[in-house]
């Protein structure tokens, strides 16, 4: 399952936000230890306003709420579908490369996933890791990162576990592990990364450098361009489960916002903007229409999109580009053998702190 992932903002905050809480949870055969960063997560209705006010053509809606229950199921199915290759991609090449991997990380390294650490790709890191000091999922959803946390407990008997409540976007503190690491390592699968734009991405990277510190590393999964035919079926699957997926925005704001969408008068597209290297998520309106939100309405013109998701594709050099501008360094690549998914670890080398 998959959890809400918020495009940093384009200024962020200086200092580390929230106050760590040490929270036991419930009875485990290995019970862990969360620190709750209590992280915001009531913004919808802000965030919709904030996007839905903007200039008619120029209107958007924030990707990280399409991870509720319903969302987060329909996530699941796409990431199985035919068209949608990222995840499988991913997995095989975690699958021939994780004893690789963990050789790149190094012994008694704490990993910081970003993201529920709930995966099999997780698994299979951690399975290849030499005696790594700890492992840290952060997540924005506690329930969801409670759950993942017991799940790896369980699973990794010898490895300390420490959940964080967090959101990654944002400044955050880390647990400190009982046994002392040799170095940080972030990973951060999926290729994630690609939901924010270059301008969002880099102030991130600079806080996974931060994080992380002098010869820290981060682990991380890049999609990769390739033919837009090939992007724009993985986005547009035929069977309509990410039509759904994008859909469930406006089923989720007559839920939670009070919101008057007509569901039967707007549909899904996803177009792929060779200029900007990304897939478009839209919602398009059929026809002239009028929806309110909260207090608000709003005039939709025919054809009308509403930009609901960025995906960036990348190849190798222009990420490790993006990536060394902020002081991580590329070391190795590992890609599948059709080269449409690339795991990348870099390290720090600017001596942050
Ligand atoms: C979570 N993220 C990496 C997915 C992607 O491919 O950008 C989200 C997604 N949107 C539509 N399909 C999948």
């Amino acid at each position: 399952m998959k959890h809400a992932t918020a495009p940093a903002p384009e200024t962020s905050t200086p200092e580390p936000v929230g106050t760590p809480r040490a929270v036991e949870t419930r009875a485990s055969s290995r019970p862990v230890t969360l620190l709750d960063l209590e992280p915001r997560t009531d913004t919808f209705l802000e965030e919709a306003l904030a996007g839905l006010r903007r200039p008619s053509g120029q209107r958007t809606l924030p990707c990280k709420f399409f991870y509720d229950r319903r969302g987060s199921r329909l996530f699941d199915k796409i990431c199985e579908l035919p068209e949608y290759y990222p995840t499988r991609t991913e997995l095989g090449i975690m699958r021939e490369h994780a004893p690789a991997m963990g050789r790149a990380c190094g012994r008694d390294a704490m990993i910081v996933e970003f993201g529920s650490g709930s995966s099999l790709k997780t698994r299979l890191l951690l399975e290849h890791l030499p005696r790594p000091s700890a492992c840290v999922p952060v997540d924005i959803s506690r329930a969801h990162l409670l759950e993942a946390a017991e799940t790896l407990a369980d699973a990794f008997p010898a490895i300390e576990i420490l959940p964080v409540c967090a959101d990654f976007t944002q400044p955050f503190h880390l647990p400190t592990p009982r046994r002392a690491s040799s170095r940080r390592v972030v990973y951060f699968p999926g290729s994630t990364i690609g939901n924010f734009t270059p301008a969002q991405a880099r102030p991130l990277l600079a806080r996974i450098a931060d994080l992380v510190g002098e010869r820290g590393g981060l682990l991380i999964g890049v999609d990769l361009k390739k033919d837009p035919a090939v992007l724009e079926r993985a986005y547009n699957d035929a069977a309509g489960v990410t039509a759904a997926f994008n859909l469930n925005l406006l089923v989720r704001m007559n839920h939670e916002l009070g919101a008057s969408f007509d569901l039967d008068g707007f549909r899904h597209r996803a177009v792929y903007d060779e200029v900007n290297g990304r897939v478009e998520m839209r919602i398009v309106s059929l026809r002239p229409q009028r929806a309110r939100v909260g207090d608000e309405a709003f005039e939709f013109a025919a054809d009308e999109v509403i930009v609901t998701e960025y995906s960036h594709k990348y190849t190798v050099p222009q990420f490790a580009e993006l990536a060394r501008e902020v002081g991580l360094e590329l070391q190795e690549t590992w890609r599948d053998p059709a080269s449409l998914f690339a795991v990348l670890y870099l390290s720090q080398q600017r001596g942050r702190a």
